[in-house]
């Protein structure tokens, strides 16, 4: 093979073997999404046992329809990850490992500090959510980036009215 076209393919199998390392670490990026839907959809059933307080019904039914949907993202995610080649965590030890949203004690909270807690969270994955958007952006993995649209929505959607019920 002359000397041109050797370079030629060994450039070609560099292009690959870059990509094939930036799905890894965008599936990396979207195991750390998944781990903080599946922590935060237990943390947001723990409010809306624990949640207390003058505006109980409606904070008790919004926080279902939260960790729902937490739920809902947990599965779309993970077959985001599937449908990229790779593995999604699927143990509980590991979502607490690589989640950024921490767990709560199981104890009785105001309705206040409940929607604060849960707009703090949705604050973090949407960060995580941004940088899984930028890294398939990054990929020309359009998939991915126009999955991560349909949470910022959501999530923008979430802040703003979390934020309209704060005092
Ligand atoms: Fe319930």
């Amino acid at each position: 093979m002359p000397a041109h076209e050797m370079q030629g393919s060994s450039h070609m199998r560099c292009g690959a073997s870059s990509r094939r390392k930036g799905t890894i670490m965008l599936n990396e990026k979207l195991n750390v999404l998944l781990a903080d839907w599946a922590v935060a959809h237990r943390k947001l059933q723990n409010l809306h046992w624990y949640v207390k307080g003058h505006a109980f019904f409606q904070a008790h039914v919004k926080l279902e329809e939260f960790y729902d949907e937490a739920n809902e993202a947990v599965d779309s995610v993970a077959e985001l990850i599937l449908m990229n080649g790779g593995k999604p965590l699927a143990s509980m030890k590991e979502y607490l490992d690589a989640s950024n949203v921490v767990e709560r004690e199981s104890d009785f909270i105001s309705v206040n500090d409940a929607m604060t807690q849960a707009k703090a969270d949705y604050e973090l994955i949407l960060a995580d959510v941004k940088a899984v958007k930028d890294a398939a952006d990054e990929e020309g993995n359009a998939l991915v980036s126009a999955a991560m649209d349909d949470h910022i929505a959501q999530l923008s959607k979430h802040l703003w009215m979390l934020g309209q019920s704060e005092r």
